[in-house]
């Protein structure tokens, strides 16, 4: 099963885009994130607190191993982290969507992201360490563009590509 796979670091607004391309290509989204916090009736945070970023990365692969067995075709929404012991490739086409640091920055702001996001104070580090991941692991990169765009360029790329 070809899914769409999409793959960015957090608040890159993987899910954002996701919904639209569900709307757009009529397809139902599977969100690695989603998925744990139903599956373990636990927030994520709760599974930091309790299992550490190994526990949650245990939930990812079985999440991945969910994804696997799915047959239909759906737009995989990955958590950040998700490309760290699971091979995304094997899924599908994968896109990341890119965003500066700056840009994530900003985002991570606007709000408290703590209690969503446990690894949201260390951005700085894990930035650079995960561009260079998800770049080896996209088969296109969208980057520097609005929603819009990139709404746009993913179509255009699956419709040849899927
Ligand atoms: C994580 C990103 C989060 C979530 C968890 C860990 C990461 O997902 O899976 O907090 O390691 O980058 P989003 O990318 O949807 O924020």
């Amino acid at each position: 099963m070809k899914h769409l796979v999409l793959i960015g670091f957090m608040a890159s607004g993987k899910s954002t885009l996701a919904k639209l391309l569900s709307t757009s290509l009529n397809l139902p989204i599977f969100s690695s994130d989603e998925w744990i916090v139903k599956q373990s009736q636990m927030s994520i945070a709760k599974i930091f607190a309790l299992c550490g970023e190994g526990g949650f990365r245990d939930w990812e692969m079985r999440a991945c191993e969910e994804i696997s067995s799915l047959k239909e075709r759906h737009i995989i929404d990955c958590g950040g982290g998700f490309v760290l012991k699971n091979d995304v490739q094997r899924l599908g086409r994968v896109y990341y969507l890119k965003a500066s640091l700056e840009e994530i920055k900003q985002r991570l702001l606007q709000q408290d992201q703590r209690e969503i996001r446990p690894l949201a104070n260390s951005i700085e580090n894990l930035y650079f360490q995960r561009e260079e991941i998800y770049t080896l692991k996209a088969c296109k990169i969208i980057e520097e563009c609005n929603q819009t765009q990139a709404l746009r360029a993913i179509i255009e790329d699956w419709k040849k590509n899927s």
